[in-house]
């Protein structure tokens, strides 16, 4: 079931229009943040939504302009974090008819929705929508879409796929958890589970993260007697 199908003739028209302007904006990319993960997020957000409640046109117009960042951090080749986004954000939203609060609101969630319970900068926000938000970006990071957006963004950062090294760290640290992909689909990954704001999304990402931990247990499995044989040769 498609869940954009219950929305209102005028928000669709809405959605619509919006997708098709930053569609272009979207179309480089290769970094696993697509239009395609922008809908996807939409749509997970929508489906939080009906369950955990919230104003419906904050949540999916936050879930079609949170990744912004990533395309200004492509061009610049630099990080851009959420908030350094926000001018861009509000040119579209600009042709977007929405009362100034639910704007303003959109901003907020949109500068918030990388905080992480792990993170260095902890989850601080305490409104559904942003917590929605969160949610939704996060299972669109786990599961079998996850997995292939984690390739994408490995291929395009030249991160490589493994290295012989203990999966886990205490704290966190990007620079650790990114020393190869598979460390990076363990240590936070499949960490996303235990940081979901509502008890929908917490559901749905656990039933994702077994995806991952199939694919790291057996990755490394499969490639166990390849580091032996390199032992053996020393
Ligand atoms: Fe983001
Ligand atoms: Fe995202």
């Amino acid at each position: 079931m498609c869940y954009y199908l219950d929305m209102k003739k005028e928000t669709k028209i809405k959605v619509a229009n919006l997708i098709n302007q930053i569609e272009s904006y979207f179309k480089n990319d290769t970094t696993g943040h697509s239009v395609g993960h922008l809908i996807r997020t939409m749509l997970i957000a929508e489906k939080l939504q009906k369950k955990e409640g919230g104003d419906l046109e904050v949540v999916i117009f936050s879930a079609l302009l949170h990744d912004v960042h990533r395309i200004m951090q492509a061009e610049k080749s630099k990080y851009v974090s959420p908030k350094e986004s926000l001018p861009q954000v509000k040119k579209f939203l600009k042709e977007l008819d929405l009362p100034f609060e639910k704007k303003k609101h959109i901003l907020y969630s949109i500068e918030h929705h990388e905080e992480y319970s792990f993170g260095k900068e902890k989850v601080s926000v305490t409104d559904i929508e942003s917590k929605i938000l969160q949610d939704a970006d996060n299972l669109d990071a786990i599961g079998a879409i996850g997995l292939f957006r984690c390739f994408e963004y490995s291929n395009s950062h030249k991160i490589v796929c493994y290295v012989n090294q203990p999966l886990y760290y205490d704290d966190f640290e990007e620079k650790k958890f990114d020393i190869s992909m598979v460390h990076h689909i363990h240590n936070k990954l499949c960490r996303l589970k235990d940081g979901m704001n509502t008890e929908t999304g917490k559901k749905m990402a656990i039933s994702r993260t077994k995806i991952l931990d199939k694919f790291v247990n057996d990755y490394i499995a499969e490639r166990k007697p390849e580091f032996e044989f390199w032992e053996e040769l020393k």
